[in-house]
C-alpha cells in the first residue's frame, strides 16, 4: 500500500480520524466508523497505531479509552475489532485489560510478511 492509498483509508469520510499529540508532535492516531452499514450499524470499529518512537508509554491505552467513549457519545453500542493477528500479542493484551473477549479466531487468515499463515482474531465488546 502506499503512503497516499494508506492515508485515504485511514481517513475515508466514513470514519472519524483522532490524533494523541503531545508538544504539536502526532504520537498516535486512531479512525472510529460503523463496523458495517444498516443494520449492524450500531456496532463501531476502530483502527489504531502508535509511532514507533512512542511505543510502550500509554498512547493506545488513552487512545482506546477515548474511542470507547466517544462510540459510547456517538450511540454505538458494542466495538469488533475484525482482524486482530494473533501473534499481535501487545495489542491483544491491551484489548483484553479493556474488556474486550476473542469471538473466534480466523486459522491462516493473514500471512504474514517474515512468519507467513498466521491466525487471526475477531474481538468484542459490548458497552
Ligand atoms: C498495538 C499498538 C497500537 C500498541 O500501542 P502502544 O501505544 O505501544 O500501547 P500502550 O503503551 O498503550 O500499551 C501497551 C501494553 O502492552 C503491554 N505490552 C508491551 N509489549 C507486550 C508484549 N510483547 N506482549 C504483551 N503485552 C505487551 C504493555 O505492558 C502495555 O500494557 P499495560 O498498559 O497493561 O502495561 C502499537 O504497537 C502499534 O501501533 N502497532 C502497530 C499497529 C497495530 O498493531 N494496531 C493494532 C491492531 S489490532
Amino acid at each position: 500500500m502506499t503512503r497516499a492509498d494508506a492515508l485515504a483509508y485511514w481517513t475515508n469520510p466514513d470514519r472519524e480520524t483522532f490524533v494523541a499529540e503531545q508538544d504539536g508532535a502526532v504520537l498516535g492516531t486512531y479512525y472510529l466508523k460503523p463496523n458495517q452499514l444498516g443494520g449492524g450499524a450500531h456496532v463501531a470499529n476502530c483502527g489504531y497505531m502508535t509511532a514507533a518512537d512512542a511505543q510502550n508509554r500509554g498512547i493506545a491505552r488513552a487512545m482506546a479509552t477515548h474511542s470507547l467513549g466517544h462510540a459510547k457519545e456517538r450511540g454505538f453500542t458494542a466495538m469488533q475489532f475484525n482482524f486482530v493477528i494473533a501473534s499481535n500479542t501487545r495489542a491483544i493484551h491491551l484489548w483484553e485489560s479493556l474488556g474486550f473477549t476473542t469471538l473466534c479466531r480466523l486459522p491462516a487468515a493473514f500471512i504474514h510478511p517474515t512468519t507467513g499463515p498466521t491466525d487471526a482474531l475477531v474481538m468484542f465488546k459490548t458497552f
